[in-house]
């Protein structure tokens, strides 16, 4: 069976060229960075080489990239270090917004639970959060903002160098997750201003866990983990040096061919976007309709136009090969809507009756006809049955 993999946000296939660059640390470069000998030290010189040009891509020090096990773990460090390091000054107030990824919003769950002053700003109905509302809440205990750089639902891009211009101005240090940027969108520390930001491989055709945080050098943080003193004692820990490699290579080749990818796969996206609306009058696009990522679309029905929720969309377009992604959460056996659509004031049932589509290298236009004519069979097919 032909398929056609449309969810690039949820993970994407590994680069042949990436694993072509990891494969020796699988086999004979075994050694583990921290030895003294040469094994350690060719381990050691790949690491820091793989660290160097992970930094130049986002335009940071090596010594302020520290690697971690993926997003989720950067998010989580990222926010607790910070919070950590401040409460002992008395600075116990947290700010996010309510559409970030669930390893950002769960950790400042977390945090409230143990005390923290946690503010959760809201976004509008593109999923935006607006800076002037930033700095209405920015208080002097403010100890971090953490607001993500793009929407892994939506696509949606925050005004993060607007955020951190004010942010900067009261003292108060700003955290992105770039998960969904890097490689997407421009992506540099000093352009944007923040003192922590959180990527990954897996979302740029590289390894799955392992991530990277990016440090500013001056930000009062202190290490969640304790037992040895690698990544300069802030992630202690055996490093994962095949995965570092593999995630340098990856990051250099999304870097390189950014200005060539994203047009393309944009294009694709728009393509998919027009032939839904003539098929399906009345669809909604969420995210911003300009400030959003090139490669993803999200779109929701009026459940007169769909009869069935995303999840049964989704099983029905991977019945034809396509794999897509529908954006609410399985929880506990029961369908739960997304909290970021519902946060954009979308009602629950067209929360639910929603599908994100994420294009990436591996498709093609024809891909964009065969998902139009796979949707309009399904809906006609579940309408008939309906009937
Ligand atoms: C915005 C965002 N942050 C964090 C993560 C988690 O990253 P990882 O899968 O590397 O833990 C994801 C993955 O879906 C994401 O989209």
């Amino acid at each position: 069976m032909h398929t056609i993999y449309l969810d690039h946000t949820a993970t994407t296939p590994l680069d042949p060229r990436v694993l072509e660059a990891m494969q020796p640390y699988f086999g004979d470069r075994f050694g583990n960075a921290s030895s003294a000998h040469r094994y350690g030290r060719q381990a050691k010189d790949a690491l820091e080489e793989a660290r160097a040009r992970i930094a130049v891509a986002i335009g940071a020090k090596p010594a302020e990239v520290m690697f971690t096990s993926g997003g989720t773990e950067s998010d989580n460090i990222a926010i607790l270090g910070v919070l950590n390091a401040a409460r002992r000054r008395r600075r116990n107030h947290l700010l996010t917004e309510a559409a970030e990824h669930h390893a950002v919003l769960d950790t400042c769950l977390h945090l409230r639970d143990e005390g923290v002053d946690v503010a959760v700003l809201g976004v509008d109905q593109h999923g935006s959060v607006a800076a002037e509302a930033v700095e209405e809440r920015l208080r002097s205990e403010t100890a971090l903002v953490t607001i993500m750089h793009a929407n892994n639902e939506v696509g949606t891009i925050q005004p993060i160098a607007e955020i951190c211009r004010i942010a900067r101005a009261r003292g108060v240090p700003v955290h992105t997750d770039a998960v969904q940027s890097i490689g997407k969108i421009p992506l540099h520390v000093d352009d944007l201003g923040v003192h922590l930001l959180t990527i990954t491989a897996h979302k740029i055709n590289g390894p799955k866990g392992i991530g990277a945080l990016y440090i500013r050098r001056e930000t009062e943080w202190e290490p969640v983990f304790h037992g040895g003193g690698q990544e300069r004692g802030r992630r202690p820990g055996t490093e994962n040096v095949s995965l570092a490699v593999g995630f340098a290579a990856a990051v250099g080749l999304a870097t390189e061919e950014r200005e060539i990818m994203m047009p393309r796969v944009e294009r694709l996206r728009d393509s998919l976007q027009r032939q839904l609306q003539d098929a399906f009058p009345g669809m909604v696009v969420n995210g911003h309709p300009d400030r959003r990522l090139p490669h993803l679309l999200s779109v929701s029905f009026d459940s007169r136009v769909m009869p069935m929720e995303g999840e049964m969309l989704i099983a029905n377009l991977d019945l034809e090969g396509i794999a897509a992604s529908s954006g609410s959460a399985c929880t506990s056996g029961s369908v739960q809507p997304s909290h970021v659509l519902l946060a954009m004031g979308r009602e629950e049932r067209t929360a639910k009756a929603t599908v994100r589509f994420s294009f990436g290298r591996g498709n093609s236009e024809d891909d964009v006809a065969v998902v139009k004519e796979a949707m309009q069979r399904i809906v006609a097919r579940m309408h008939r049955a309906a009937q």
